[in-house]
């Protein structure tokens, strides 16, 4: 039988750079030589991407040769490719950028297209779509660029401030005085032009893992307990020793079951395919909150995603056989279709 040829596209232009490289390291060395050949190409924070060499040969993706992409639209990278396992997060890459460049090539890919993609990117749209879908989000305010100089926080305080695409904590404030809430305003724009001011959320944060296309499962979810910092920040997220992640969380069945019927419900309702984790708030009154939906998780073999998996079953490296086989199903089902 020969072997599948998959592509693992890392880096990106975006700050979540270094965290790509890290996930797409984990996916090289654990998608099973007997049956994928794989190849590397990584896309340089200056955006120019670069082939590396086959699995097995020196460093990932170093010295390789340079491609004409996207510079001139050639999608000739693919050629011979049989699945591109995209492991790119945050802006020109898990928000359906690279996903559209995929679809003009033709060639099946890992995860969320383009749709599901750029609307889970979006704090702002994610939760439109979800509030028109009965999905219980958290409270906020969406201010443009050109409204920043009449923000009404509707909330009181502590509020929290954060980009409306961006992700890993980067530009979030919780501001507890009026004056934090100014600079906490500024730090979001140097992000983005589009922020939101949001409720903030008493409880606990719970996330889980969502596998499939059609039919998709939830794990089991785990609660994130930081312990660097009040929140979840940066450090919290990727320090050595920045969490505590305890599965299942400290919630009774009946909460712990909301969670994954949320979880599979906030998938299926933005066209999210292959893989999702989606980020829970569970108030201190019980209530179970959707805050956002991660369409390309942190991905090594020991982050959340992987590691709510791992213990519902499902270790790591046939998580890695199902994500591809399920980006070949998709291909395959939309190969029918006519446009
Ligand atoms: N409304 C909120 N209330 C309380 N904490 C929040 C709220 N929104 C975000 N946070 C904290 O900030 C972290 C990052 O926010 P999130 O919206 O998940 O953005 P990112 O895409 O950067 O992960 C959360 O994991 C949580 O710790
Ligand atoms: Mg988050």
């Amino acid at each position: 039988m020969s072997r599948v040829r998959v592509a693992v596209i890392m880096g990106g232009r975006s700050s979540e750079h270094d965290i790509s490289l890290a996930s797409a390291r984990s996916v090289v060395e654990s998608l099973d030589p007997d049956r994928y050949e794989v190849r590397p190409i990584e896309i340089g924070r200056d955006g120019q991407w670069e082939l590396g060499p086959a699995r097995g040969q020196s460093e990932l993706a170093k010295g390789g040769e340079k491609l004409p992409v996207p510079l001139n639209g050639s999608p000739q990278p693919f050629e011979g490719v049989d699945v591109v396992f995209p492991v790119l997060h945050g802006p020109f890459g898990e928000d359906g950028t690279v996903q559209g460049f995929l679809e003009l090539a033709g060639v099946a890919y890992v995860g969320a297209g383009v749709t599901a993609s750029a609307l889970c990117m979006d704090k702002d749209l994610f939760k439109a779509v979800m509030r028109d879908k009965g999905i219980p989000v958290v409270d906020s305010v969406t201010v443009l660029e050109r409204q920043r100089n009449r923000v009404e926080n509707p909330f009181g305080f502590p509020v929290v401030v954060k980009p409306a695409r961006l992700g890993s904590s980067v530009g979030i404030s919780i501001a507890k005085t009026p004056e934090e809430l100014s600079r906490a305003i500024d730090l979001a724009f140097e992000h983005d032009e589009k922020i939101l001011v949001e409720e903030y959320c008493a409880g606990i944060e719970v996330e889980c893992s969502v596998l499939g296309n059609d039919s998709p499962i939830a794990s089991i979810p785990g609660e994130i307990v930081p312990l660097v910092s009040d929140w979840y920040d940066f450090s919290a997220k990727y320090d050595e020793g920045g969490m505590d992640l305890i599965v299942p969380p400290r919630l009774d069945e009946e909460t712990i079951a909301r969670v994954q019927e949320l979880a599979v419900a906030s998938f299926v309702a933005s066209d999210c395919e292959g893989m999702a984790r989606v980020d829970f708030f569970v108030l201190d009154d019980g209530e179970v909150v959707v805050n956002e939906l991660n369409t390309i998780p942190g991905f090594t073999a020991t982050s959340v995603y992987a590691k709510l998996f791992e213990a519902s079953g499902i270790p790591y490296g046939e998580l890695l056989d199902k994500l591809v086989d399920l980006a070949l199903e998709r291909q395959e089902r939309r190969e029918r279709l006519k446009y």
